[in-house]
């Protein structure tokens, strides 16, 4: 099947399938230059970044630019970047069928990490160990609760890095936080409470899935301090301490031991989505909730913005209470994450790889965040603490307003995320940008970033 993918400052959009290897990346290039999508001039990602993004050896990228400088193509020199040769644009043919393009050129779309920075290198290394030393009779039918060599894995690691307490008796692995929803959803209501509380505002994706489950969804407001906890009349409440999403504020230590001291008096259960807790730029990450009341907090974690949402990879770690209806919703469900990938996972932890992964990580998204914020014109000033891989840009009441900002952002082809549809309760809100600086490739960052000023430039009123 064709792999899509666009170059920084050119943004051109090419088919390229892997399996057709260095012969066929130069005729995806070739193509984009006679169809006319890379034009005269336009400058080619760095050899390295492209390498990396594809993920194949940058060798074989040297050789596709040389290759294609040698028939005129490109115009390569030592040190520059490689740009399409004035001959290259000659050699253009009738432009042919145009493969689909992407909806929009860039995105700040929120959610999402640096894909090209997955760890293929060491997955795959961590895939062969796997393979060599793995008995088949783990390849059979799963225990629920996920692979037992994970759990073990895992509640070391959350333990170390989260300070959560975790036993691997009381661990699932699930399918990412969305999954993990639907199965305390699913557990809660078997138990006869089917109410949850989210934040308000809150990713309303969650909200939908939990009331697919049989949830009736019920809203808390957050303020600077976080949840509102004073404000809590709900069996279940789910919050995200660490870094409230989409707000990016923190639970307050006040709130944090508010909100604990409320579910031991009330019996209620928290659910702790700390989905970006790794990335705290500004101090250590304070630790996860979980810690303050195991049997009364529901911890979840995922991968998803550590490695790649397209893994399908998360954990629970419940209060004891939890763990046979949990498990009982996963049987009940018929899937499970895959053993091998669980496998795979649990390599990377135990050999330090993951955690080397994560560093890196964090370094990348802090300088991102860094550059973000310097390159800010008056009068946006970012809301919340320095973590994450998504920021909230509010907008000042004097507009533009989000629908504007969005509007004009796609007519750059950039595709911008409002504040507006995480809100539950009807009314008048404060307005802002959620800007996922996360997701474009590292190559594409700087453009990505050029494009969200000129966006501002165009909306905002001098
Ligand atoms: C607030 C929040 N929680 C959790 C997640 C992770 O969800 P999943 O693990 O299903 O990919 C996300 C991803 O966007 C998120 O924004």
């Amino acid at each position: 099947m064709a792999t899509s993918w666009s170059s920084s400052g050119t943004d051109v959009h090419l088919d390229w399938d892997p399996r057709t290897g260095r012969r066929g990346l130069a005729d995806a290039i070739r193509d984009a230059v006679r169809t006319g999508r890379l034009e005269h001039g336009a400058e080619l990602p760095s050899t390295r970044s492209l390498a990396r993004d594809l993920g194949i050896a940058r060798g074989t990228v040297t050789r596709v630019y040389t290759d294609l400088a040698a028939e005129g193509y490109l115009s390569t020199s030592q040190g520059a970047p490689a740009r399409v040769a004035a001959g290259g644009a000659r050699l253009a043919a009738r432009p042919r069928s145009r493969p689909e393009k992407p909806a929009t050129r860039w995105s700040l779309q929120p959610g999402q990490p640096d894909l090209s920075a997955f760890p293929r290198a060491e997955w795959l290394s961590a895939t062969r160990r796997v393979l060599q030393r793995t008995p088949a009779s783990e390849f059979g039918y799963l225990e629920q609760r996920g692979v037992g060599a994970l759990r073990v894995a895992l509640a070391r690691h959350l333990a170390r890095s989260r300070g959560v307490v975790a036993d691997p008796e009381r661990i699932v692995v699930c399918g990412g936080f969305s999954h993990g929803i639907s199965l305390l959803a699913t557990a809660l209501r078997e138990r006869g409470n089917p109410e949850i509380a989210f934040e308000d505002p809150s990713l309303w994706v969650f909200r939908e899935i939990a009331a697919a489950a049989g949830a009736r969804i019920s809203a808390v407001p957050v303020d600077a301090d976080g949840l509102r906890v004073s404000e809590l009349d709900s069996p279940a409440v789910v919050v995200t301490p660490a870094h409230q999403y989409p707000l990016g504020v923190t639970l307050a230590p006040h709130r944090r031991a508010e909100l604990t001291r409320w579910a031991s008096a009330s019996g209620a259960i928290v659910i702790e989505d700390d989905y970006d807790g790794e990335f705290r730029y500004d101090r250590k990450p304070v630790g996860a909730l979980q810690a303050l009341a195991p049997e009364r907090i529901a911890y979840a974690g995922t991968a998803s913005k550590t490695l790649a949402p397209g893994l399908r990879m998360g954990w629970l770690v419940l209060p004891r209470s939890l763990v046979e209806p949990v498990r009982g919703a996963m049987a009940a469900s018929g899937w499970r994450p895959p053993a091998m990938e669980q496998l795979v996972l649990a390599e990377l932890l135990d050999s330090d790889a993951y955690d080397r992964h994560v560093r890196r990580c964090r370094a990348a998204y802090r300088s991102r965040r860094d550059r973000l914020l310097a390159a800010l014109p008056e009068p946006l000033v970012p809301a919340g603490i320095s973590a994450g891989v998504q920021l909230l840009l509010p907008l000042p009441e004097s507009g533009p307003g989000e629908r504007e900002v969005v509007a004009a952002a796609k007519r750059r082809s950039l595709t911008l995320q409002a504040l507006g549809p995480h809100w539950i309760r009807p009314g008048a809100h404060p307005e802002g940008i959620v800007v996922g600086y996360g997701t474009p490739a590292e190559h594409a960052f700087l453009p990505t970033v050029e494009t969200l000023l000129a966006t501002f430039g165009d909306v905002i009123r001098a």
